[in-house]
């Protein structure tokens, strides 16, 4: 089990698979990209499924989420995600993903095991998604959701951050459009995670923002009562249900206390949490040879060091050294 001093456990494990990333969204990258890994430290295919297979016979973990940067742009996950879905106990898998390439893969990645996707899209109009992105690939986007529901993987989520003077209006025509095409989406407050460290507490979006803007169109009533247990969205009956819309306040609400997640960067650290400034490496274990129960050993000795929380409401707070894409969404 992955405990922690305040008595959280952690059954939730999201493992980046490379910090590349095929746009530049301004909340987390700068135009011109980053320094990327270099491919001898990121982990391999088989030390990845290893230290999956490590994870759910012997921590406790129950879901296995694949992230990035861009989880697509690495050449063997559909291999990765078949060979965690053969692992036993089988973990639940699920993928967030820009959405470009899915079109072409949505049926293989079904095929292979995976459970569902979560897809990022902040707008629905092309020359905002240039503007945020740094790149033309709307369509690409639109593509690659349809066929993820096509496909099966469902329910089809849609994260979007809503920016300041960008694609704040837009959150009632988002509504619209997912609950015509059944994705259920999720807005999450920007947190500052991006690279630039450009993220300021003044002007960001709010999720009291986010509900009254909803409100100007739908009726709104929050699901089963207010108590979100270890999920961080807090999710609303549109107009009566079924469709829903979640709320992820992670800035003005943080759901610390409830947190159920460990994380793997894509060259071997373990982060007990986004805003960690520290990491546990596993790669040099890993690579020297140990076996499984010392690295299990590892890992939960990590996850004891765990803090409450992300220190977000904190004066003193510092963003993590390394931005979003490589820690892992
Ligand atoms: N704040 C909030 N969400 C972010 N994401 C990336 N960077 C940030 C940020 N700074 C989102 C992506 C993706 C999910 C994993 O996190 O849009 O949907
Ligand atoms: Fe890529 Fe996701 Fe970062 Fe956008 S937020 S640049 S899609 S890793």
């Amino acid at each position: 089990m992955l405990i922690d001093t305040y008595g959280r456990v952690a059954t939730d494990l999201r493992v980046s698979l490379t910090d590349r990333c095929n746009l530049r969204c301004s909340y987390c990258m700068p135009e011109e990209g980053l320094q990327w890994l270099s491919k001898s430290t990121l982990l391999t295919d088989d030390e990845i499924v290893r230290l999956v297979h490590i994870a759910v016979t012997t921590l406790g973990i129950t879901e296995v989420r694949f992230t990035g940067g861009e989880p697509l742009l690495r050449p063997g996950l559909v291999g990765i995600v078949e060979r965690c879905a053969a692992l036993e106990p089988r973990p639940r898998l699920s993928l967030t993903t820009n959405g470009i390439g899915l079109k072409r893969t949505a049926t293989a990645l079904k095929a292979a095991g995976l459970d569902r996707v979560n897809v990022s899209l902040d707008t629905l109009r092309p020359d905002v998604f240039k503007t945020l992105t740094r790149r033309d690939r709307h369509h690409d986007v639109i593509d690659g959701l349809r066929a993820a529901r096509d496909a099966g993987l469902t329910p089809v989520k849609v994260n979007t951050v809503l920016m300041p003077g960008l694609n704040e209006d837009e959150a009632p025509e988002l509504l619209a459009w997912a609950v015509e095409h059944a994705y259920e989406l999720r807005f999450i407050e920007q947190m500052p995670l991006d690279a630039q460290h450009g993220w300021k507490r003044d002007g960001m979006i709010t999720a009291d923002d986010i509900l009254e803007s909803l409100r100007t169109r739908f009726d709104l009533v929050p699901e089963g009562g207010q108590a979100r247990g270890s999920a961080p969205a807090e999710r609303w009956l549109v107009d009566g249900g079924p469709h829903k819309v979640g709320v992820i306040a992670s800035v003005t609400r943080p759901f610390c206390s409830a947190c159920d997640r460990t994380r793997l960067t894509a060259d071997g650290q373990v982060r007990t949490c986004l805003f960690a400034r520290e990491e546990t490496d596993l790669r040099g274990a890993l690579r020297s040879g140990a076996p499984d129960e010392e690295i299990a050993r590892i890992w939960r000795a990590a996850m004891w060091g765990k803090k409450a929380g992300s220190g977000l409401d904190d004066p003193e707070f510092l963003q993590p050294q390394r931005p979003m894409s490589a820690i892992g969404g």
